[in-house]
């Protein structure tokens, strides 16, 4: 049987990677973009390379970016894809604050760009996916679903709804198979290192290993739906094999504070911290050796905190068939034990 050819945007990053592996062993041809950097930014695929169990003859990468059309077109054209995933944006919220117009451009207007090749492609009818996010509900009450309104609360959530909207847009004017997976946060040992769940896990373990004294971190009230990144990119495929085109909230239904990761990353790790004060004065100390280890800084917070964040994934579980199987705890033993 003829393999597929999927197109990965974003496959050097945490869940392009995961991607990557899961559509080799679906047996597809699968070839990714990734960017030209001053330093090496392959290192989440390199082991894909190395791999003879991972058949790296069916992996392919080409230099190209988002705000480069001339490189899409040229990419798109020599790769002819059946399923194209746009995983690649600026994907930190805090930073979108900090690159406002950078990020509009790439986590907005990417999706766009691709699209409109899409829509002018004459050589076969291609799947796309875009990487949506629960961010894009900010404000708004949990728990959230398909149905529940946009309240963005930052540069990052606006640049996305953007692109949901236009992923919507192409599907019903140009009757492109074009869907949105609405992720809620997903980790795992390859997620990057400004993000809270990895700062936490790091931080944490240099403290133990006395190669850090003080771990300082934003909102601690803040509440997420953390689910494992390696299964939330099965999502992804299975919301573009169904047979109509439609879009998909993924989550765990779960949520904990980044307080309550703290405290369990820290006793997976066989420490106990006692917490004093309150607000931009709260400290955490280690109940050992009374030293503090936490501390909160105005630094790490957003512009505009988005507070609460809780999937209601009824709808992936019914038509897809989909669920989350890793527990938080599991999830942080995985991570801790990656990294040591
Ligand atoms: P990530 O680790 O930050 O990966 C982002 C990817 O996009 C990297 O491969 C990056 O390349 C690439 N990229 C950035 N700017 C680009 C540009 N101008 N042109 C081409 N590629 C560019 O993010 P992730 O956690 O895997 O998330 C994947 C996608 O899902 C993102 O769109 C993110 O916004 C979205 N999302 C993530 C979550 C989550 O919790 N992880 C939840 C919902 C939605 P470099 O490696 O060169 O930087
Ligand atoms: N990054 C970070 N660093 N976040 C902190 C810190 C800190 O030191 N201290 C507290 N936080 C809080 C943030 O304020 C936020 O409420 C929560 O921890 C999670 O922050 P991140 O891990 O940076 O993730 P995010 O929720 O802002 O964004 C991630 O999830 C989105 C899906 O909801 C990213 O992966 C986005 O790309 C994704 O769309």
């Amino acid at each position: 049987m003829k393999k597929k050819i999927a197109l990965i945007f974003g496959i050097t990053g945490q869940d392009g990677s995961y991607l990557a592996e899961l559509l080799i062993k679906k047996n597809y041809i699968v070839h990714g973009v990734k960017r030209r950097s001053s330093s090496p930014n392959t290192e989440r695929i390199d082991h894909i390379f190395d791999s003879v169990n991972f058949q790296s003859k069916n992996i392919f990468l080409h230099y190209g970016d988002l705000s480069d059309v001339t490189s899409l077109y040229s990419i798109i054209y020599k790769t002819n894809p059946d399923e194209i995933y746009n995983l690649a944006a600026q994907s930190h919220v805090k930073i979108s604050a900090t690159i406002p117009e950078y990020t509009a451009n790439i986590t907005g207007l990417g999706s766009l760009r691709i699209l409109e090749i899409i829509r002018f492609y004459k050589k076969k009818k291609i799947k796309f996916y875009q990487a949506s996010s629960s961010e894009m509900f900010g404000s708004s009450k949990p728990p959230q679903s398909e149905t529940t309104t946009f309240s963005p609360c930052s540069i990052y959530a606006i640049s996305k709804i953007f692109s949901f909207h236009t992923v919507k847009y192409y599907r019903d004017a140009y009757k492109i198979h074009a869907c949105n997976g609405i992720l809620f946060n997903h980790e795992s040992p390859r997620r990057g290192v400004n993000f809270v769940t990895k700062k936490i896990i790091n931080g944490l373990l240099r403290i133990k290993k006395k190669k850090q004294k003080i771990l300082f971190l934003g909102n601690l009230d803040a509440t997420r739906d953390w689910g494992h990144a390696k299964e939330y990119v099965e999502s992804m495929w299975k919301i573009l094999q169904a047979p109509i085109p439609r879009d998909y909230v993924v989550g765990t239904g779960k949520s904990y504070s980044v307080k309550q990761f703290l405290n369990k990353t820290a006793k997976q790790l066989g420490i106990k911290i006692i917490y004093k004060g309150k607000g931009l004065n709260q400290i955490g100390v280690d109940a050992k050796t009374n030293k503090v280890i936490i501390k909160v800084s105005k630094k790490y917070f957003r512009e505009k905190e988005v507070d609460n964040l809780r999937a209601n994934s009824n709808k992936i579980k019914k038509y897809l068939n989909w669920k989350p199987k890793t527990s938080i705890d599991h999830l942080i033993s995985d991570m801790i034990k990656n990294e040591l």
